[in-house]
């Protein structure tokens, strides 16, 4: 979830819509944690405490300065914020920084446009539409980079005050909630570099920046049989069921025991090695002579590699046995960083075969806030071949964990 600070100088009916989004769920990637008005009475302050959201007088831009170093935005939005923004403050401010303005920018924006003032201009210059406009922040007042942008009519009896109202509600208080939300979901951290169809089965292992161990495992499927499936949690182990009655196929391949906990150590797979690392470490033997009586799955054309990982008390390891031969990777705990691997490497078919995954498990970067890791995979995973995804921080005895599953549970 990224953080998000709004910056006030009036009514805050912004503010307000910015708040109602966040209510609603329109506003999901991002939660409002500051509110600062550079006017004492301005009655947004009273909007922000209402809704429980830390609210702050700050006189001068190094004051706004000082109140954003603390909390550590993502995303600054000037919503109703009276004041041009110095080059020094744009320097200082680490955050991506919108503003929403009341016009068709380029038309009656910039110095000396702001509030009622631009729709007295527009009512003078007599043009029939206006709007509003949600831009990038730069050092040009109201000339940065367009978001989004909505028209609506002047109508002939129009005062600038009927005009202001009527831009704000069909405008500003449609647009810039939905624009903070698309920003926030631009910034949040990828786990996939650049967007893959199918990935298959996945992995990842690693350690949050505040130290806490993690692990996360997906499944995706192309044919009615594999995405007929569902994770169950099981004590602490994790299982696999399925959602249909056809006993009529071979399940052996698709439903298995993804992740068991043996003491201390957490083993992870793509199919029942899990129980050959589970039964190899019980008599005293090693994740990777374990993985050395296994072979890749017998799914011909595609010859699906068999991912593992399993997460110690020191440090992680993955494995992936494919054709090409048996891989192993051993890591140290890095805060912040994870392992990811998966069966397939890209989208490209060759002559209807999946390729296996190539290359060494790709390091990604892992959120504190569990509920932003878990939602940013499941939605990089797409909603076309996603079957179930789970992932679990933990430290010490304690975990949390989410669970995601496609299909419902009966
Ligand atoms: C809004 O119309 C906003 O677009 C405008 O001031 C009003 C504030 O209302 N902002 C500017 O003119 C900035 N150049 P609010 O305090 O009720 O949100």
């Amino acid at each position: 979830m990224l953080k998000i600070s709004v910056l006030v100088s009036g009514g805050g009916t912004n503010l307000q819509a910015l708040i109602n989004a966040q209510n609603s769920g329109i506003l999901s990637s991002g939660k409002i944690i500051q509110v600062i008005s550079n006017n004492r009475n301005a009655y947004a302050l009273e909007r922000a405490k209402l809704a429980h959201i830390p609210a702050e007088f700050a006189e001068t831009e190094d004051d706004i300065l000082t109140l954003l170093a603390k909390a550590e935005p993502d995303i600054v939005v000037l919503a109703g914020f009276m004041h041009i923004l110095s080059r020094h403050f744009l320097d200082n401010c680490r955050a991506k920084i919108i503003n929403v303005h009341p016009s068709l920018v380029p038309s009656f924006c910039g110095k000396g446009f702001y509030g009622l003032k631009v729709h007295e201009a527009v009512l003078r210059a007599g043009v029939k539409v206006t709007g509003a406009t949600v831009h990038l922040v730069n050092e040009i007042p109201d000339g940065g980079e367009i978001i989004a942008q909505k028209s609506v009519d002047v109508l002939p009896n129009d005062t600038p005050e009927t005009l202001q109202r009527r831009v704000m509600e069909r405008a500003e208080w449609v647009i810039l909630p939905r624009a903070v939300e698309d920003l926030c979901r631009k910034l949040s951290p990828r786990i996939f570099p650049a967007p893959i169809k199918y990935p298959g089965r996945g992995i990842i292992t690693g350690l949050t920046p505040s130290g806490q161990k993690m692990l996360a495992y997906f499944i995706m499927g192309r044919s009615p049989s594999s995405k007929a499936r569902i994770f169950e949690r099981s004590g602490d182990d994790l299982i696999i069921k399925l959602t249909n009655n056809d006993k009529n196929f071979d399940s052996s391949l698709i439903l298995y025991a993804p992740l068991r906990v043996i003491g201390k150590n957490i083993i992870v797979t793509n199919g029942d090695q899990t129980d050959t690392i589970y039964d190899a470490l019980k008599d005293g033997g090693t994740f990777e002579d374990a993985l050395r009586t296994r072979e890749y799955e017998p799914d011909a054309p595609h010859y699906t590699p068999r991912i593992s990982a399993i997460i110690t008390e020191t440090g992680h390891k993955q494995s992936i046995l494919k054709r090409a031969g048996r891989y192993f990777y051993e890591y140290d705990f890095v805060p912040g960083k994870g392992r990811l691997i998966h069966t397939y490497d890209h989208d490209v078919m060759r002559d209807d075969v999946l390729p296996s995954f190539m290359g060494e498990p790709r390091e990604v970067n892992i959120s504190d806030d569990i509920d932003t890791f878990a939602d940013n995979l499941w939605e990089e995973l797409g909603e076309s071949y996603r079957v179930a995804l789970y992932v679990r921080y933990y430290d010490g005895e304690k975990y949390h964990d989410r669970l995601f599953n496609t299909q419902c549970v009966n």
